[in-house]
């Protein structure tokens, strides 16, 4: 079959990105705060569109026919982007996952048709990650017809968010003055930042990072949030990729997170707190009414056993934090 016969571009998988940008007047008076609700994807994340663009571009290339099985080590955001569009264009999916993973991303990722495979087995280093690539492999040994979408090597990644770039540009009318993105593969931070340098914008981009994670420090500590940061150092990045890097604690994240839903009625996950937080502490240094512009992820309902837990949050960070946050408003 011919490679025009997938649907690309209609039903759900059309429907991925061209997301809102909205004020969030309540988070300053100083600047123009807007938000990219990239939670509305269809999946409930930016990562819809990463997906989307990698099998976009393997189709192109005619490395995915209809007798392709995608294939992904992923049990986060970005395994749920595949699957909602290896349904949306009836191709299988097999997610291999590890033992860390959210229960409820497995029941969504099957809901939407993909097989999962959970590894038990440490790696040499006590971590699944290279159990996790050794199943991949093997699979794409046996299966002359599995096509790994490798999100952290794979260049159709950062090429996505140009687009990604490009709507904020159109939607504000003008290229906003700053750009807080938060990071793990570094995908969208490499490609927003790519249209902006490509088209000579006048943005400043601002990479949020994990407190813990590698990719712009060699500290690794424990990471409870997920979503963000990473054990591993982005093949993407560029030495302009960013033009600021911010590390952020987690009760930062937490408290940032806590604030966009109490002052903008948004219900965000981890990373969006993150860059929240990233934002707050660089606000009085960022000039009177500039345009800031925050990328809002992914959606808060996926951290009701995280961060909206109060229990995790008590038994994790103290009561007294947990005091804080309850009492955070308007
Ligand atoms: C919620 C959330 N925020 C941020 C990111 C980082 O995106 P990227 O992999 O493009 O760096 C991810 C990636 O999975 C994510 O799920």
């Amino acid at each position: 079959m011919s490679n025009t016969n997938f649907d690309i571009s209609e039903g759900i998988f059309g429907q991925i990105g061209n997301t809102p940008l909205v004020r969030l007047s309540h988070l300053s008076e100083k600047h123009q705060v807007f938000g990219k609700l990239e939670h509305l994807n269809p999946g409930g994340s930016i990562k819809d569109r990463t997906a989307k663009g990698i099998l976009r571009d393997a189709i192109q290339r005619g490395k995915i026919t209809h007798n392709t099985t995608v294939v992904e080590s992923t049990s986060g955001n970005m395994g749920i982007g595949l699957a909602v569009s290896c349904q949306a264009i009836g191709l299988p999916f097999l997610a291999i996952v590890d033992p860390f993973v959210n229960r409820e991303n497995i029941r969504i990722m099957e809901l939407y048709g993909a097989k999962v495979i959970e590894v038990t087995e440490k790696d040499e280093f006590g971590s699944y990650l290279n159990t996790r690539i050794a199943t991949v492999k093997q699979f794409l040994a046996q299966d002359p017809n599995a096509f790994w979408t490798e999100q952290y090597s794979n260049p159709a990644n950062p090429k996505t968010h140009h687009s990604t770039m490009e709507e904020v540009v159109t939607q504000l009318g003008r290229w906003p003055d700053y750009l807080f993105i938060a990071t793990s593969t570094c995908g969208t931070l490499t490609g927003m930042s790519e249209f902006v340098k490509q088209n000579f914008g006048s943005t400043k981009v601002i990479a949020v990072d994990a407190k813990g994670s590698l990719i712009f420090s060699d500290c690794p500590s424990t990471r409870r949030i997920p979503g963000f940061g990473a054990a591993r150092k982005s093949q993407f990045l560029k030495p302009d990729s960013a033009d600021e890097v911010i590390l952020i604690e987690e009760k930062d994240s937490i408290r940032g997170a806590y604030t966009l839903l109490k002052k903008e009625a948004i219900l965000a996950g981890g990373s969006t707190g993150a860059v929240v937080s990233a934002y707050a502490s660089m606000a009085d240094n960022i000039p009177t009414n500039s345009d800031v512009v925050l990328m809002i992820n992914d959606r808060g309902e996926r951290y009701m056993e995280s961060i909206y837990s109060q229990k995790w949050i008590a038994e994790y960070y103290g009561e007294e934090f947990l005091h804080e946050l309850n009492k955070t408003k308007l």
